[in-house]
């Protein structure tokens, strides 16, 4: 079985069990402050798990491109990725354990689905703890499906109990693992006794709690089962290779590294993980890069995450003896390999490569600058006796021209110094420490907060958007939003800055219609209906899928209709004064508007 063959089987077969199939969504979170990128299946569907209507039903199946880089430094092992593809089914309301543990045994095993050996699986349930109770639940239906009480492990909530940020929804889980070591494992072996040669492919959460803060969980409206299954680990299993690298999601990739390195996968260890650091690095940036939402390089937030994976990637390069730019190169291996799947890919392929070569020269010259700030530095620490370089020093070298300690240690090793790397490390983990608590400040609320504020910035976007064809023309499109509670920000195409009285222009009508207090509702319609009709559509979804549909003023006579996921303010008043404080450039072609709103009036329960 092959990745694509896994993939549609999953998706086949959820289908045969009542779920439909929805599109998976861009990397970038819609109106989430809390998470730079998209990390599980279950993110774009939030909202749902707190209550709110899907327009597809209860039972959903789905595959979802998810980028993961809080262990980016881990990557280069056989199996850490910062990117991967997540294949999910979800209850909203409807099965709860039963069902789902049994779809996820037959799935497994039956010789029609994937056709694993049952004596290789092994599973963990929550053990329970002041929170919640022990999963005896979970754990009778795994009984009923013919699993051996010894392979059922009961771990604290640290192994199972699963949510996707400070708050929102969570829940007890039970995960499935699959024996990677060798032959058959031996009798009582479980996650439990042995943490090693057990491989994680699958995570039903049941979703009963939603998490207000950090004391507080509140029964949800309705169960919800959210599951995800890891596709390059499953294909990986599948075939019976011991890393996701040797499978054909990476060969084509490595095959090109390969070649452009002259080096030969597999002769040299130190070498093999910097080809493993290339091949995951340029997938995720092809994939950040090509999203529906377009990020680019930068200083901040997933921008700068790109940025990093990017700098990584030629760093390692260099390690393998390539001098020339060569990400673009192997971004053609990427696209070819995931465009099937992942059409954006394609779409964006021409931004992809520039973008990446622009970063490549850019971090060259970073490297020759950082290379010339050391001469200088030179002198003073040749008076040093200890022939070393402090820690200190090594971190603004890295911190203030993103001079890489590795090369900081080689260029010192030239002229008989090493480097103090501890405290390197700790200059680093002090600077992080610094920018962590910063970070929580900007995401306070967490994942789930649907608070009101920002479903009153959700509103305005919309507005903005029109507001902004309105006076620029119809080449402005979205290019995505951020909000907190206290700003909204939205990045949209067009080539140079607005002038003063365009941007008053856009915050007059935008306060126009809030004057107007015009109704905002909601209709759920097929994607090519909602296009036809004229609503905007960021293209994430598939042509017949049932979307929603974002009407602000009457229905015959209305000032802005697009598809969105919700939720929205009831009536325009709602979202208050509405003031632009900042329009700027955000990279290449994009523009950014910064703006707030304030005073409006309350949301109706
Ligand atoms: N949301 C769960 C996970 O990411 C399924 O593991």
């Amino acid at each position: 079985m092959t990745a694509n063959e896994l993939r549609s089987k999953y998706i086949e077969f959820f289908k045969s069990k009542n779920h439909v199939e929805i599109s998976g969504q861009s990397l970038i979170p819609e109106n989430d402050p809390s998470v730079l990128f998209t990390t599980a299946g279950m993110h774009p569907l939030v909202p749902y798990l707190l209550g709110e209507k899907h327009p597809a039903g209860t039972r959903l199946t789905d595959y979802q491109k998810c980028i993961r880089t809080g262990d980016i430094d881990e990557v280069g092992d056989p199996s850490h990725l910062t990117c991967f593809e997540m294949l999910g089914n979800w209850s909203l309301g409807d099965y709860f354990k039963k069902e789902s543990i049994g779809f996820s045994y037959e799935f497994l095993t039956s010789p029609k689905w994937l056709g694993l050996d049952p004596r290789k699986i092994s599973v963990t349930v929550f053990a329970g703890d002041d929170n919640a109770p022990r999963d005896e639940e979970a754990a009778t239906y795994w009984k009923e499906n013919g699993m051996p009480e010894d392979k059922i492990a009961y771990l604290p909530a640290s192994d199972n109990w699963w949510a996707a940020g400070p708050t929102g929804p969570c829940g007890p889980d039970t995960e499935i693992f699959y024996w990677v070591g060798e032959g058959l494992p031996p009798a009582g072996s479980n996650k439990g006794t042995d943490s090693e040669n057990w491989m994680e492919i699958w995570n039903n959460v049941f979703m009963q709690y939603n998490r207000v803060d950090e004391k507080t969980l509140v029964p949800l409206p309705k169960k919800n089962v959210d599951t995800g299954m890891g596709l390059e680990r499953t294909n990986c299993i599948l075939q019976g290779k011991t890393s996701v690298y040797l499978t054909e999601v990476f060969q084509p990739i490595i095959a090109k590294i390969e070649e452009l390195s002259s080096y030969k996968y597999g002769t040299d260890e130190e070498k093999d993980r910097s080809v493993r650091i290339i091949a995951d690095h340029s997938r995720s940036a092809v994939f950040i890069l090509g999203d529906q939402k377009g990020v680019s390089p930068s200083n901040v937030g997933a921008g700068y995450v790109l940025r990093r994976l990017i700098r990584r990637a030629v760093r390692h390069g260099m390690k393998l003896g390539i001098e020339k730019n060569f990400l673009a190169d192997i971004a053609q291996a990427v696209i070819e390999n995931f465009k099937c799947a992942y059409p954006e890919l394609e779409q964006n392929k021409e931004k992809i490569f520039t973008e990446l070569s622009a970063e490549e020269n850019k971090f060259r010259d970073t490297l020759r600058k950082g290379e010339a700030e050391f001469q200088k530095l030179l002198p003073n620490l040749m008076k040093n006796p200890k022939k070393e370089i402090s820690g200190k020093i090594a971190f603004r070298l890295y911190d203030t021209f993103g001079f890489p300690l590795e090369l900081t240690q080689e260029l010192g090793a030239e002229n008989g110094f090493t480097v103090d790397v501890e405290g390197f490390k700790e200059a680093e983990r002090k600077h992080q420490e610094a920018s962590k608590t910063q970070d929580a400040g900007a995401a306070k609320g967490g994942l789930a907060e649907q608070s009101d504020t920002t479903t009153k910035y959700h509103t305005a976007t919309h507005l903005l958007q029109q507001a902004l064809v309105n006076v620029l023309g119809d080449k402005v499109a979205q290019k995505g939003s951020n909000i907190t509670n206290e700003r909204m920000r939205f990045d949209f195409t067009f080539d140079r800055p607005m002038t003063k009285e365009e941007i008053q222009k856009v915050e007059d009508i935008v306060n126009e219609q809030i004057k107007k207090d015009l109704p905002v509702t909601m209709e759920v319609m097929p994607l090519e209906k909602a296009t036809a009709e004229g609503a905007r559509a960021l293209f994430t979804n598939k042509y017949g899928e049932d979307v929603k549909v974002y009407t602000i003023g009457e229905k015959d006579n209305w000032f802005s209709k697009e598809v969105c996921g919700g939720p929205h303010v009831q009536h325009t008043a709602q979202i208050g004064e509405f003031k632009i404080q900042k329009e700027q450039s955000s990279s290449a072609g994009v523009r950014r508007i910064r703006a707030v709103i304030s005073g409006g009036l309350p949301l109706e329960k």
